[in-house]
């Protein structure tokens, strides 16, 4: 096919051809025929909606739905189908298959649509679809979350605030903690998809369709849940892919931050992690190397996503009612979107099950440090004194144990009674690290207790999904 025939599209109004420069920006089939079976199903769907308001017979409808599928069984087997041809995008492709095929009577489908309700309708049916597909592979890697903190239940390692050690943390509640970021953009998904999944089709180009299509009806047979209630804003719309790219950045942006967390407790200073070879690199210099590239693409690839929510929400700012050629540029963004969301959190899941814990170091630099001062003062509020007086005689303690290169349980109990007379044999217990940890025993705290607890309910949430999410 020629752009001639593509000028056919819009015919009686043009006498010359397209310059070629234009025709070429002007062309999304070399991207958007990744719609090609969304599309025919929707021309399908369409079909049905035109029978049904008597604009075709039944006997029209039946032969151009069985060209329409059999348009579609050449796409899935003929992977040339699509390559030597040079139509301007997948709706004038499919329609000029279909005319090629069975003549005039595939050109009575275009009645009561437009490639803007088309586009939209196809968009939403490919997204809806890859949404779900991609909840599933969230729930990959919420599950190698899980079985990594499973798998390690025990190890303990510093929890940190500005990079320096805090308060130790269970290992198991540093996975969860991305489990729980997970768990937030699972349910962020579903409820994009809720929006996504609205139909478009019987907008025609912008005021609605003259034809007595049952637009439910439609919608019913595309699965979609509702159709769209203002031609206009239907046409126009692209809400569904910005809050796609906004909840696909966040996303991005938690795989970006435990990706950066496990690079940096994989470096020889930290020395926590160690990563298998499947998924580590080395240098072609320095023969020692091993680095953790699949950790630093995710990390990278973040930004790529957020360029393409800032992109289509630059592209749609000025743009008046209602369908302009700008949004063309919303399927690139919205494809590679899918697809480096898809790659990260694959690779992600991969990682998770690939790395090998240095228990043994995590839980020495837990305990070096000072990371139980905070539990000391603790110890001091619990036996009457105010919080903030506690805070001040723990902070001289530390210092005095600095100076003494000593842990402020290597302090004697004398040392300890110096700086005030409530401390008492039993101080020792609280600065211990198991003790440290024990007392964060309340909802979302990091002692052992109330971390298995969140395990188990965390392997539930994980298999039963969100409230939003379709089953
Ligand atoms: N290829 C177009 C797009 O991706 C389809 C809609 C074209 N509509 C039009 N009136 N030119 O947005």
């Amino acid at each position: 096919m020629s752009d001639k025939l593509n000028r056919n599209l819009w015919g009686g109004r043009f006498k010359g051809e397209a310059d070629p420069g234009f025709a070429e920006l002007n062309r999304s089939f070399g991207f958007d025929r990744r719609l090609f079976e969304v599309d025919v199903r929707a021309s399908i769907a369409h079909c049905d909606g035109l029978a049904g308001a008597s604009v075709l017979t039944t006997d029209e409808a039946e032969k151009i739905k069985s060209a329409l599928a059999s348009i579609l069984e050449h796409g899935r087997v003929n992977a040339g189908y699509f390559d030597e041809l040079s139509a301007e995008d997948v709706h004038s492709f499919v329609e000029a298959r279909l005319i090629e095929m069975i003549g005039d009577l595939g050109r009575k489908l275009h009645t009561g649509r437009s490639r803007n309700d088309q586009v939209a309708t196809d968009l939403r049916l490919w997204l809806s679809e890859e949404i779900d597909r991609l909840a599933l592979a969230l729930r990959r890697t919420q599950q190698a979350v899980l079985d990594l903190a499973e798998a390690n239940a025990d190890a303990v390692m510093p929890g940190y605030t500005h990079l320096q050690r805090a308060q130790p943390v269970l290992f198991a509640h540093w996975c969860l903690a991305y489990f729980e970021m997970l768990a937030r953009d699972r349910e962020r998904l579903a409820e994009v998809r809720a929006r996504v999944n609205v139909l478009p089709l019987g907008a025609a180009a912008l005021a609605g369709t003259s034809y007595p299509i049952d637009r439910d009806a439609v919608a019913r047979s595309l699965g979609f849940a509702a159709v769209s209630r203002n031609s206009l804003d239907a046409v126009s719309d692209r809400d569904f892919c910005v809050e796609f790219a906004g909840a696909a950045s966040l996303i991005m942006l938690h795989l970006s931050r435990l990706a950066e967390d496990v690079i940096l407790y994989s470096t020889t200073e930290f020395g926590f992690f160690e990563l298998s070879d499947a998924i580590a690199t080395g240098s072609s210099l320095m023969p020692q190397k091993k680095n953790p590239d699949s950790m630093e693409l995710v990390r990278g690839k973040a930004g790529r996503v957020f360029g393409h929510l800032t992109a289509l929400l630059a592209m749609m700012k000025g743009l008046p009612l209602a369908y302009n050629k700008d949004m063309q540029e919303d399927k690139e963004a919205v494809f590679d979107t899918v697809d480096t969301l898809r790659a990260c959190l694959d690779v992600t899941a991969t990682v998770l099950a690939n790395i090998h814990l240095n228990e043994t170091r995590m839980r020495a630099a837990a305990a070096q440090g000072y990371l139980n001062a905070t539990e000391l003062a603790d110890y001091l509020a619990r036996k009457g004194m105010p919080f903030r007086a506690a805070h001040e005689t723990v902070g001289r303690i530390v210092m005095q144990a600095i100076e003494r290169n000593v842990e402020l349980n290597d302090l004697s109990l004398d040392d300890l009674k110096s700086f005030s007379p409530l401390i008492e044999q039993d101080v020792f217990r609280s600065l211990s690290l198991e003790q440290t940890l024990a007392t964060k025993s309340q909802t979302g705290g990091t002692a052992p207790e109330s971390v298995a607890d969140e395990l188990i309910s965390a392997r539930t949430r994980c298999n039963t999904g969100s409230q939003f999410e379709v089953p």
